[in-house]
């Protein structure tokens, strides 16, 4: 698995200059069918197949159901996009954390809204495997045995790269992991979370806090957007596990274990879950403080 990218002492602008400079030939050789060798990937100009590994690619969907059901491809496909998604997330929540604490807040910014729209883009393609119906995947789950997103180390590290470290969820996972912590959960664990490089921001922003970002937003304009795109970041993860506890209903129903041996009772319970809170209690404060000027607020 990838390592979370950390780029002590380099700010955004540093990279310019270190990268490879494109040659232009290559930038409009065609794409597409080529007949090169699609594992030759040092060849002088790389092809769209080689380059990609397509080939490599589309041999890791192996259904396990004997005879292979049609509807398992679609399954396996959902799951190995959410892993390469992921996969995205994990380095861009990296590089954003870094922009943060650099005070680069452009760049951490544009990094938030690109992590937001990978993660709409997720949650609509998980929203696909809604199409499958109750009695299909009965007629293939028992070749899930106990398989389940539950136990994606990805998914982990994204949670605990964002914020989620409750001592409550962290013994969990232990105890899920036969009582040791996967290592890349341990190397996310050893660093700052972006929840809280992003609620020292105001700070080393020289503001006095969130509150006051939010009071003034316009003095304060590039940090209040961040602010919001964080927060948005927060909504779409409710809206992700929301969509997920619908898809888990429409399939196997409220009541039923999952092959990882929890319900969607346990996920209802991560509904609400949130990486940000000092984010959303800056609207409570800002309100209370209205009403006790008496405006508008009750
Ligand atoms: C047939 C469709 C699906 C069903 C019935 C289903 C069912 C479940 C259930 C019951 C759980 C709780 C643990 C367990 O017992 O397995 C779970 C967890 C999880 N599933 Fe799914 N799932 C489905 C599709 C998906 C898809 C398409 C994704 C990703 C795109 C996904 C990602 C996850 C993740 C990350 C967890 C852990 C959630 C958490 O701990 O908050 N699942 N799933």
């Amino acid at each position: 698995m990838p390592r979370v990218p950390r780029v002590h002492g380099s700010c955004p602008g540093d990279w310019i200059g270190r990268g490879r400079k494109l040659p232009m030939r290559q930038i409009h050789s065609p794409l597409g069918i080529d007949g090169a060798a699609p594992s030759d990937r040092s060849a002088a100009s790389p092809t769209y197949r080689s380059y990609l590994e397509v080939d490599r690619l589309l041999e890791l969907q192996r259904p396990l159901s004997t005879p292979e059901h049609p509807d398992e491809l679609h399954f396996i496909v959902t799951h190995q996009a959410m892993e390469l998604w992921f996969k995205i997330l994990i380095h861009e929540l990296g590089r954003a954390r870094a922009d943060l604490e650099c005070g680069a807040w452009a760049s951490a910014f544009g990094k938030v809204k690109r992590v937001n729209s990978i993660l709409s883009a997720q949650t609509a393609q998980m929203g696909t495997l809604g199409h499958l119906d109750p009695k299909a995947f009965l007629e293939f789950r028992g070749f899930l045995g106990t398989a389940s997103g539950f136990q994606s180390v990805q998914f982990r590290v994204i949670e605990v790269l964002s914020g989620l470290r409750e001592p409550g969820y962290l013994d969990d996972l232990r105890a899920r992991h036969d009582g040791s912590m996967p290592a890349e959960i341990l190397d996310v664990l050893s660093e700052a979370s972006l929840a809280e490089v992003a609620a020292g921001a105001a700070k080393t922003a020289g503001v006095k806090d969130w509150l006051e970002v939010y009071s003034e937003p316009d003095v304060h304009g590039a940090l209040f957007l961040l602010g919001e795109a964080l927060l948005d970041y927060d909504r779409l993860w409710m809206l992700w596990r929301y969509e997920h506890l619908l898809l888990v209903e429409r399939i196997i129903g409220h009541g039923a274990d999952g092959t990882g041996g929890a319900s969607a009772r346990y996920l209802e319970q991560r509904l609400s879950l949130r990486f940000f809170p000092f984010l959303w209690d800056v609207r409570y404060r800002l309100t209370m403080a209205a009403a006790r000027k008496g405006n508008g607020a009750r």
